[in-house]
Protein backbone atom coordinates (compact mmCIF):
# COMPACT_ATOMS: atom_id res chain seq x y z
CA UNK A 1 0.00 0.00 0.00
CA UNK A 2 1.49 3.64 -0.87
CA UNK A 3 2.70 5.25 2.23
CA UNK A 4 1.54 8.85 3.08
CA UNK A 5 4.13 11.27 4.11
CA UNK A 6 2.73 14.54 5.61
CA UNK A 7 4.66 17.57 4.33
CA UNK A 8 4.55 20.72 6.60
CA UNK A 9 5.94 23.95 5.63
CA UNK A 10 7.05 25.91 8.44
CA UNK A 11 6.63 29.36 6.70
CA UNK A 12 3.51 30.64 5.26
CA UNK A 13 5.06 32.79 2.39
CA UNK A 14 3.95 32.68 -1.15
CA UNK A 15 7.19 32.43 -2.62
CA UNK A 16 8.62 30.10 0.35
CA UNK A 17 12.38 28.30 -0.41
CA UNK A 18 11.05 25.83 1.81
CA UNK A 19 7.75 25.20 0.38
CA UNK A 20 9.87 24.98 -3.03
CA UNK A 21 12.08 23.07 -1.68
CA UNK A 22 9.48 20.63 -0.62
CA UNK A 23 7.26 20.64 -3.53
CA UNK A 24 10.86 18.99 -5.35
CA UNK A 25 11.15 16.39 -2.30
CA UNK A 26 7.33 15.63 -3.03
CA UNK A 27 8.60 15.33 -7.00
CA UNK A 28 11.47 12.92 -5.85
CA UNK A 29 9.34 10.35 -3.75
CA UNK A 30 9.85 6.96 -5.38
CA UNK A 31 7.13 4.88 -6.03
CA UNK A 32 5.18 3.59 -3.34
CA UNK A 33 5.33 6.99 -1.10
CA UNK A 34 3.15 10.34 -1.32
CA UNK A 35 3.36 13.31 -0.49
CA UNK A 36 0.31 14.76 1.19
CA UNK A 37 0.71 19.08 1.87
CA UNK A 38 -0.93 19.66 5.36
CA UNK A 39 -1.91 23.62 5.97
CA UNK A 40 -0.93 25.37 8.96
CA UNK A 41 -1.31 28.78 8.44
CA UNK A 42 -5.03 28.21 9.51
CA UNK A 43 -4.64 27.13 13.01
CA UNK A 44 -5.93 29.40 15.87
CA UNK A 45 -3.36 29.81 18.39
CA UNK A 46 -2.99 26.92 21.02
CA UNK A 47 -4.74 27.30 24.37
CA UNK A 48 -4.90 24.46 26.52
CA UNK A 49 -8.73 25.49 27.95
CA UNK A 50 -10.36 24.72 24.50
CA UNK A 51 -9.34 20.58 25.07
CA UNK A 52 -10.59 20.82 28.44
CA UNK A 53 -13.75 22.28 27.75
CA UNK A 54 -14.31 20.12 24.64
CA UNK A 55 -14.28 23.43 22.50
CA UNK A 56 -12.14 22.37 19.68
CA UNK A 57 -11.61 24.46 17.05
CA UNK A 58 -12.91 23.04 13.84
CA UNK A 59 -9.19 23.73 12.26
CA UNK A 60 -7.57 22.32 14.88
CA UNK A 61 -9.85 18.86 14.72
CA UNK A 62 -9.63 18.81 10.85
CA UNK A 63 -5.81 19.08 11.38
CA UNK A 64 -5.51 16.05 14.01
CA UNK A 65 -7.40 14.03 11.54
CA UNK A 66 -5.35 15.00 8.31
CA UNK A 67 -2.34 13.63 10.58
CA UNK A 68 -3.25 11.01 12.54
CA UNK A 69 -3.42 8.26 9.51
CA UNK A 70 -0.28 9.33 7.95
CA UNK A 71 2.79 6.89 7.90
CA UNK A 72 5.58 10.32 7.84
CA UNK A 73 5.96 13.40 8.32
CA UNK A 74 8.59 15.57 6.56
CA UNK A 75 9.19 19.03 8.05
CA UNK A 76 10.59 21.72 5.64
CA UNK A 77 11.86 24.84 8.15
CA UNK A 78 12.94 28.20 7.91
CA UNK A 79 15.09 29.86 10.76
CA UNK A 80 13.15 32.55 12.73
CA UNK A 81 15.95 34.16 15.41
CA UNK A 82 17.63 31.10 15.43
CA UNK A 83 14.58 28.98 16.47
CA UNK A 84 11.53 27.14 14.33
CA UNK A 85 8.67 29.70 13.17
CA UNK A 86 5.79 30.26 15.61
CA UNK A 87 3.44 28.87 12.99
CA UNK A 88 5.49 25.67 12.84
CA UNK A 89 5.91 25.23 16.64
CA UNK A 90 1.67 25.85 17.43
CA UNK A 91 1.29 23.06 14.73
CA UNK A 92 3.10 20.52 16.66
CA UNK A 93 1.58 21.46 20.34
CA UNK A 94 -1.83 21.40 18.68
CA UNK A 95 -1.22 17.75 17.17
CA UNK A 96 0.34 16.76 20.38
CA UNK A 97 -2.86 17.49 22.55
CA UNK A 98 -5.28 16.55 24.18
CA UNK A 99 -3.16 15.01 26.98
CA UNK A 100 -2.55 10.86 25.69
CA UNK A 101 -4.06 11.45 21.98
CA UNK A 102 -1.04 13.23 20.25
CA UNK A 103 -0.93 12.36 16.19
CA UNK A 104 3.03 12.65 16.16
CA UNK A 105 4.12 9.15 18.09
CA UNK A 106 6.19 6.91 15.74
CA UNK A 107 5.75 8.92 13.18
CA UNK A 108 9.15 8.28 11.56
CA UNK A 109 10.28 12.01 10.51
CA UNK A 110 12.56 14.04 8.07
CA UNK A 111 14.17 17.52 9.40
CA UNK A 112 15.09 19.80 6.28
CA UNK A 113 15.75 23.36 7.36
CA UNK A 114 16.21 25.68 4.09
CA UNK A 115 17.74 29.89 4.90
CA UNK A 116 20.07 32.15 2.73
CA UNK A 117 22.02 32.29 5.75
CA UNK A 118 24.91 30.10 5.66
CA UNK A 119 24.68 27.96 7.91
CA UNK A 120 21.15 26.74 6.88
CA UNK A 121 19.27 27.23 9.94
CA UNK A 122 21.08 24.97 11.99
CA UNK A 123 19.72 26.60 15.03
CA UNK A 124 15.56 26.23 13.86
CA UNK A 125 16.38 22.34 12.49
CA UNK A 126 17.64 21.50 16.31
CA UNK A 127 15.39 22.89 18.01
CA UNK A 128 12.95 21.23 15.61
CA UNK A 129 14.55 18.05 16.62
CA UNK A 130 14.21 18.43 20.10
CA UNK A 131 10.62 18.45 20.10
CA UNK A 132 10.57 15.48 17.80
CA UNK A 133 12.31 13.56 20.53
CA UNK A 134 9.34 14.80 22.76
CA UNK A 135 7.05 13.79 20.60
CA UNK A 136 7.83 10.48 20.21
CA UNK A 137 9.03 10.87 16.70
CA UNK A 138 11.73 8.36 15.55
CA UNK A 139 14.18 10.76 13.07
CA UNK A 140 16.60 10.68 10.32
CA UNK A 141 20.13 11.24 11.61
CA UNK A 142 21.98 11.42 8.34
CA UNK A 143 22.64 13.21 6.35
CA UNK A 144 21.42 16.46 8.10
CA UNK A 145 19.92 18.67 5.88
CA UNK A 146 20.82 22.30 6.39
CA UNK A 147 20.02 23.85 2.94
CA UNK A 148 21.99 26.92 3.27
CA UNK A 149 22.70 29.64 1.14
CA UNK A 150 19.60 28.98 -0.97
CA UNK A 151 19.09 32.08 -3.08
CA UNK A 152 22.00 31.28 -5.13
CA UNK A 153 20.55 27.54 -5.63
CA UNK A 154 17.36 28.45 -6.61
CA UNK A 155 17.53 30.43 -10.77
CA UNK A 156 15.29 33.18 -11.49
CA UNK A 157 12.97 30.59 -13.42
CA UNK A 158 12.26 28.37 -9.47
CA UNK A 159 14.79 25.55 -10.74
CA UNK A 160 16.69 24.34 -7.70
CA UNK A 161 20.50 23.61 -8.88
CA UNK A 162 21.00 19.78 -10.00
CA UNK A 163 24.19 19.33 -7.36
CA UNK A 164 21.27 20.61 -4.60
CA UNK A 165 18.87 18.24 -6.06
CA UNK A 166 20.97 15.07 -6.40
CA UNK A 167 21.65 15.94 -2.28
CA UNK A 168 18.09 15.71 -1.84
CA UNK A 169 17.72 12.23 -3.57
CA UNK A 170 20.20 11.02 -1.11
CA UNK A 171 18.24 12.32 1.92
CA UNK A 172 15.42 10.63 0.66
CA UNK A 173 16.76 7.21 -0.29
CA UNK A 174 18.10 7.19 3.51
CA UNK A 175 14.58 8.02 4.55
CA UNK A 176 13.11 5.42 2.95
CA UNK A 177 15.88 2.95 4.05
CA UNK A 178 15.13 4.56 7.36
CA UNK A 179 11.32 3.99 7.38
CA UNK A 180 11.65 0.31 6.03
CA UNK A 181 13.92 -0.49 8.41
CA UNK A 182 11.76 0.73 11.02
CA UNK A 183 8.76 -0.82 10.07
CA UNK A 184 10.41 -4.25 9.31
C1 LIG B 1 11.08 36.93 11.92
C2 LIG B 1 12.24 36.43 11.07
C3 LIG B 1 13.36 35.98 11.71
C4 LIG B 1 14.42 35.46 10.95
N1 LIG B 1 15.50 34.93 11.60
C5 LIG B 1 16.43 34.24 10.87
C6 LIG B 1 17.43 33.46 11.53
O1 LIG B 1 17.52 33.39 12.74
N2 LIG B 1 18.31 32.78 10.75
C7 LIG B 1 18.25 32.79 9.38
O2 LIG B 1 19.05 32.14 8.73
N3 LIG B 1 17.32 33.54 8.73
C8 LIG B 1 16.39 34.24 9.44
N4 LIG B 1 15.40 34.94 8.80
C9 LIG B 1 15.41 35.01 7.33
C10 LIG B 1 14.72 33.79 6.71
O3 LIG B 1 15.66 32.74 6.65
C11 LIG B 1 14.27 34.13 5.29
O4 LIG B 1 13.25 35.11 5.35
C12 LIG B 1 13.79 32.88 4.55
O5 LIG B 1 13.61 33.20 3.19
C13 LIG B 1 12.51 32.35 5.14
O6 LIG B 1 12.17 31.13 4.54
P1 LIG B 1 11.06 31.04 3.39
O7 LIG B 1 11.71 31.59 2.12
O8 LIG B 1 10.75 29.59 3.27
O9 LIG B 1 9.89 31.87 3.81
C14 LIG B 1 14.35 35.47 9.53
C15 LIG B 1 13.18 35.97 8.90
C16 LIG B 1 12.15 36.44 9.67
C17 LIG B 1 10.89 36.94 8.97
Amino acid sequence: MTKKIGFIVGSLRTASYNKKVAEKFAELLPAGFEAEFIEIGNLPLYNEDLDAENNVPVEWQAFRDQVAPLDGIFFFTPEYNRSVPAALKNALDVGSRPYGASVWGGKPALVVSVSPGGIGGFGANHHLRQSLVFLDMPTLQQPEAYIGGIVNLVDENGVIAEGTVNFFRTIITKYVDFYNKLKA
